[in-house]
């Protein structure tokens, strides 16, 4: 019996685009949901499966998850962002899956002074409630956020980050997914959330 596909939402992203290569490396069968096909076509190579769906579209994430036991979910910062993950939890039960893996962030809490970990809380604890089988991550920052820079050290020399004294410390997302990854294939992940709730 073939594999059946690891559904990949959030696929075009920073992220997800790197979860997609490092399935594809272990010959992972991959479904991405995608908004639009032909833009996405030029993207991946032919053997990633694309769906087109809206995380708005309750339907069409009923079909993206049809024949799906794994699924990962990243989505970028919005501001209906618990309602959309609402509707992939929804469609996660429906489908009845044995993993959702969802992208949070470092500091995650419903109580967070920070507007977008308070989402992020939100929506992990509403994973959690959900009753599907999930793994959350919360990474730190990305290397990849240093590319910002890019026209302010070209043109000034100068690199700014709005963190005053702080420290702070990086990830690069190939790294976070590969973890991704890991948690995906392996035993053991389903019902723990890995990063802490503190930034
Ligand atoms: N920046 C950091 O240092 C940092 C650190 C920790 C956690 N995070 C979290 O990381 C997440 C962002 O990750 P990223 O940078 O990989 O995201 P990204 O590059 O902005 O990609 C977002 C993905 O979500 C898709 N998407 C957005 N709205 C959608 C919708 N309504 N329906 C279907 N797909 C939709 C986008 O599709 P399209 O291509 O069609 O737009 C894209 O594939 C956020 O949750 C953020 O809080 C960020």
């Amino acid at each position: 019996m073939s594999q059946s596909p690891f559904l990949i939402i959030g696929a075009t992203g920073t992220n997800g685009r790197s979860v997609v290569d490092s399935l594809e490396k272990k010959n992972i069968p991959v479904r991405a949901l995608v908004r639009n096909r032909d833009a996405a076509r030029r993207v991946f190579s032919t053997s990633v499966e694309l769906v087109e769906g809206d995380l708005t579209q309750p339907e069409s994430l009923r079909r993206a998850f049809s024949g799906v036991d794994k699924a990962f979910v990243v989505t970028a910062v919005q501001p209906n962002t618990v309602e959309l993950f609402k509707n992939v939890y929804a469609a996660a039960r429906e489908a009845n899956v044995s993993q959702l893996v969802k992208f949070s962030g470092l500091g995650a809490s419903a109580s967070s002074p920070s507007e977008i970990m308070r989402e992020h809380g939100a929506s992990d604890d509403l994973l959690r409630e959900s009753g599907v089988p999930f793994t959350i991550i919360r990474p730190n920052s990305f290397h990849q956020n240093m590319l910002w820079q890019a026209q302010s050290v070209a043109q000034t020399d100068q690199f700014y980050l709005p963190l005053a004294d702080a420290a702070q410390s990086t990830i690069d997302v190939r790294d976070i997914a590969d973890i991704v990854v890991n948690i995906m294939i392996e035993d053991g992940h389903v019902g723990k959330s890995y990063g802490s709730d503190r930034s």
